[in-house]
């Protein structure tokens, strides 16, 4: 093919691969719908993890139950702990994405068996994404992994193996409702990643490596530790429109804004904003979530409040410098905006922030490879060769 016959779209932009039942994106009115429902729906009805989970893996079977879903993933988690001493040095790794990447390529999917249900690949897989980031995130601190408590739900076990202690039903509900909110979104670049490799007829662990390389990436999944590192640049909120001012005029992105599908506001910015006013005021005043595993500072109302406010006003001041830039396309908030307040607010360390997008998105990208195996085709494009053309062979 040559670039005569051919239009080039090197984004994919626009560009339909798929038909799914899982999530819709849509862009222009600021929509999610997972699984059948509302994004904002399923956050405001407190709707655990599980049950979302449960309703993307049915594929086009029979409902799942819930308590089956919430037992498989509880087993998982057992499994994947028991690996941990036999896994080698893959969670020394100085990246958390790296180390799961590392730890879960030597997970083994389950050969399909008339015992195991359809999904079971999916809950062995989301099971060992847990343990995995959470041992992680403890070794770094030279403290022992926690062994996994099966009667928990998949966010209050994975706090309390990332602390060593049980977390507060209000840190639980705010965990719930970010995996919830981030489970699933459309044919966004990790998810892309998983169904072409599963188109090619691989395994599910492999299509998950996959995943996990794409959501590592600063313009994917990597944004959320860098939003921090930004609000503590800019510190006060009366500092804000000249930082973001001087990193527009050097020619760098704001991290947390702007989107390739949204043209208005992320509908989970709002969702997660929302969470977080909620874990504000169920914090007592004088509350303290204390930090886990020794870091320095507490995320106590006060200083929820106060990360909060001056989140929305960087907010405010992004948008707006980056309307006046860029009249003719919307870059407002997106996720990741908020998905850093919200999980520091609830004491999941900065450098585990994308490691705990993963433990939620695993769910989606499973249920994904589930239903490329069953309705898609090989994914190939084409590509436009622009290189040096050897003499015509006579
Ligand atoms: N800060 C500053 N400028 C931005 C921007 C941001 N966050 N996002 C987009 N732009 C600018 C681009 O520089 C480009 O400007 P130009 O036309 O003058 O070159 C213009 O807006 C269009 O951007 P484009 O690269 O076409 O957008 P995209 O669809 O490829 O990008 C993102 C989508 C998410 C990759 C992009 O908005 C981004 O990098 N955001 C920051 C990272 C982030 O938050 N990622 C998490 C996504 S959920």
């Amino acid at each position: 093919m040559t670039s005569a016959d051919s239009k080039v779209v090197p984004g994919l932009e626009g560009i339909v691969v798929a038909e799914t039942r899982l999530s819709h994106v849509d862009g222009a009115a600021g929509r999610l719908v997972i699984a059948g429902a509302d994004v904002e729906d399923l956050a405001s009805r407190g709707v655990p993890f599980e049950d979302v989970a449960a309703r993307l893996w049915r594929g086009d079977g029979p409902a799942v139950d819930v308590d089956a879903v919430r037992e498989a993933l509880g087993r998982a988690r057992g499994a994947a702990y028991a690996m941990l001493p036999s896994i080698g040095s893959a969670l020394d790794a100085p990246d958390a994405m790296d180390a799961l990447r590392g730890a879960v390529a030597q997970l083994r999917e389950p050969s399909p068996s008339s015992s195991l249900p359809r999904w079971a690949g999916a809950a062995l897989v989301t099971g060992a994404v847990a343990i995995f980031a959470t041992a992680w995130a403890r070794r770094r601190q030279s403290a022992e992994p926690v062994a996994p408590d099966p009667s928990l739900s998949h966010a209050a076990d994975y706090l309390r193996m990332l602390r060593g202690r049980p977390a507060s039903s209000r840190e639980v509900s705010a965990l719930d409702a970010y995996f919830v909110t981030v489970v699933d979104h459309g044919l966004n670049a990790s998810t892309f990643a998983a169904r072409v490799v599963a188109s090619t007829g691989s395994d599910l662990v492999s299509a998950v490596t996959a995943a996990l390389g794409a959501l590592k990436g600063p313009l994917h999944g990597g944004a959320p530790g860098p939003v921090l590192d930004m609000l503590d640049a800019i510190g006060r909120a009366s500092q804000a429109r000249e930082w973001i001012d001087a990193e527009l005029n050097a020619g760098r992105r704001i991290m947390g804004m702007g989107h390739r599908v949204y043209r208005t506001r992320d509908p989970r910015a709002a969702v997660l904003e929302g969470a977080l006013g909620r874990l504000r005021e169920t914090l007592g005043r004088d509350e303290e979530v204390r930090p886990p595993l020794g870091e320095s500072g507490g995320t106590g109302a006060g200083r929820v409040s106060a990360r909060l406010e001056l989140a929305r006003a960087v907010e405010r001041e992004a948008t707006a410098l980056l309307g006046a830039r860029h009249a003719d396309r919307a870059l407002r908030a997106n996720v990741e905006f908020y998905t850093a307040v919200l999980l520091e607010a609830i004491g999941v360390p900065r450098e585990l922030f994308t490691a705990t997008f993963a433990a939620s998105r695993v769910a989606g990208w499973a249920a994904h490879v589930d239903e490329q195996r069953r309705t898609g085709r090989l994914i190939r494009p084409a590509s436009v060769y622009v290189g040096a053309m050897p003499e015509l062979r006579s």
